[in-house]
Parts: structure tokens; C-alpha cells; sequence
């Protein structure tokens, strides 16, 4: 994008669950490449913002709106925003049962546009090629976030959002992810990760936005959370 219109733009959305008001008046900028780190306390609003910025349906984007690339995607719905470039890495990673490591990629390539030959993604993940006949739900934990992240990859991605990425694994392991992270971002690819383990992410991150009660308490550089105890103990408890 040229002219200074940002890479993907929120500006002032407002989000419910049903009558719960939930995401109330977010707005932030990103710029191609970036990686922003979304913290805050439990139940601040962090999936919920994530789940309406991918148009998921619930919570429901009630205004507000969301630009990537000059496409408005506060219009769109969710697989329209996929189509877009937003990918949604959940909690829980969406591993289809059932299916080998590589039939979830393949599947994940079934809808046009595609990002990565799964060729490419066995070269940066040979640990997803030693185990691509398997089922993937046998996996480790650490292994199925690998795959999650392998998903996007297949995916056109122009952003990619990573909902706890480090969740419920073990420290050696999220040293192993952190280091596909790094990967991703040497790739320049766009990122928003929410991460309760703020400090891996603020040490992934450039910037970090921390959300209080659905709204952004703190807009700075990742380095500036890092530096601030009071700032941390304030949103985040560490
Ligand atoms: N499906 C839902 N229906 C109604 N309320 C919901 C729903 N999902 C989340 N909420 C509420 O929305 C608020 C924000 O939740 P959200 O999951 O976005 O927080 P979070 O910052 O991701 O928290 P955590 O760190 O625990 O994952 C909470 O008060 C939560 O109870
Ligand atoms: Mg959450």
C-alpha cells in the first residue's frame, strides 16, 4: 500500500456477545510486517477481539471498521476474510481427527488463494514432514501448534493472528515455537500474538497494545512493557 494508509487498520469497533458488550471502541494500526503483542489480564477481551477482527461470528461486530490492504474486511464474512488474508490461529488449534498431518494441510489448500507448497512447509517444519502419515491428533502438543501455524502458511496469509500459542506446553517446547516465530517474522510476515506468557511475546514483538475491560489501556513499543513494572503489574501481573 502506498499514500501512508496502513498496512490493516481497526478503528473503533465495538463487539457483543449476544446483550454482553464486550469489545468496546478498539482502534490500532499495524504496518506490513509488524508483530504486535495483545496482552491483558485474563478476560480482558483479547480472543474476543481477535475473533472479531478474523468476522467469526460470535461476538458479533456490531460497528466499526477493519481495513487490510485498502480491503474492508468489517463487511466481509468469515471465510471471505480468510479468502483475504486473516488467519486465525485458535486456542485450539482446529487439528482435524482422523485426517495425517499432511491431509490437514491439504485440506487447508482445498479453497483458493494458497500460500506455501507443503513441499516448502516439510523444509521449514521437518519435524510436520517426518510425521506427515500420521494422525495428526496424536501428536504432541507442541508438535499440533506447529501444524496450526503450518495451516496458515498454506494459506495466502497476509495477517496472521495466534491466539496463545505457547499454551499448556512445555518450556522446551515453546523454546521450539518461539523459534518458528522468529522464523515467521524473518519471513516479514504480519502478526498479532496474544499470549498470557507476555514476556515471550514482548520479546517476539515490536509493539504491544494492552487491552483493560475491551479497551486498549496501553499502545507502546513492546521494549517500553518490558521496561515498565508498574505498567506490567498494573495489566498484567507479571
Ligand atoms: N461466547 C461467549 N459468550 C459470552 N461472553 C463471552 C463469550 N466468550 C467470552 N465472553 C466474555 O467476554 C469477555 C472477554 O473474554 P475473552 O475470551 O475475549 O478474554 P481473553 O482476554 O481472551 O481472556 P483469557 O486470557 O482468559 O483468554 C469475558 O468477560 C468473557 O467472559
Ligand atoms: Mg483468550
Amino acid at each position: 500500500m502506498s499514500g501512508g494508509t496502513p498496512f490493516f487498520s481497526v478503528r473503533d469497533i465495538h463487539a457483543y456477545y449476544g446483550e454482553s458488550y464486550i469489545v468496546q471502541g478498539v482502534s490500532f494500526d499495524v504496518e506490513e510486517g509488524e508483530i504486535i503483542a495483545l496482552l491483558g489480564r485474563n478476560g480482558a477481551g483479547k480472543t474476543s477481539t481477535l475473533r472479531t477482527l478474523a468476522r467469526v461470528d460470535n461476538p458479533h461486530l456490531a460497528s466499526g471498521e477493519i481495513y487490510l490492504d485498502g480491503q474492508a474486511v468489517h463487511s466481509m464474512k468469515s471465510f471471505q476474510a480468510a479468502q483475504a488474508g486473516i488467519q486465525l490461529v485458535p486456542e485450539d488449534r482446529r487439528i482435524i481427527g482422523g485426517l495425517t498431518v499432511e491431509e490437514n494441510l491439504i485440506l487447508s489448500q482445498v479453497a483458493e488463494p494458497r500460500g506455501w507448497a507443503i513441499e516448502r512447509i516439510y523444509d521449514h517444519f521437518p519435524r510436520l514432514g517426518e510425521r506427515r502419515h500420521q494422525d495428526a491428533v496424536t501428536m504432541s502438543g507442541g508438535e499440533q501448534q506447529m501444524l496450526a501455524v503450518a495451516r496458515a502458511l498454506a494459506r495466502d496469509v497476509k495477517i496472521l493472528f495466534l491466539d496463545e500459542p505457547y499454551e499448556g506446553l512445555a518450556p522446551v517446547i515453546v523454546h521450539e515455537i518461539e523459534n518458528i516465530l522468529k522464523e515467521v517474522k524473518k519471513m516479514g510476515i504480519t502478526t498479532i500474538i496474544v499470549e498470557q506468557n507476555a514476556v515471550a511475546a514482548l520479546q517476539l514483538a515490536d509493539k504491544a497494545l494492552i487491552l483493560d475491560m475491551g479497551q486498549i489501556a496501553f499502545r507502546g513499543t513492546a521494549q517500553q512493557v518490558l521496561d515498565d513494572v508498574e505498567l506490567r503489574h498494573e495489566y498484567l501481573a507479571i
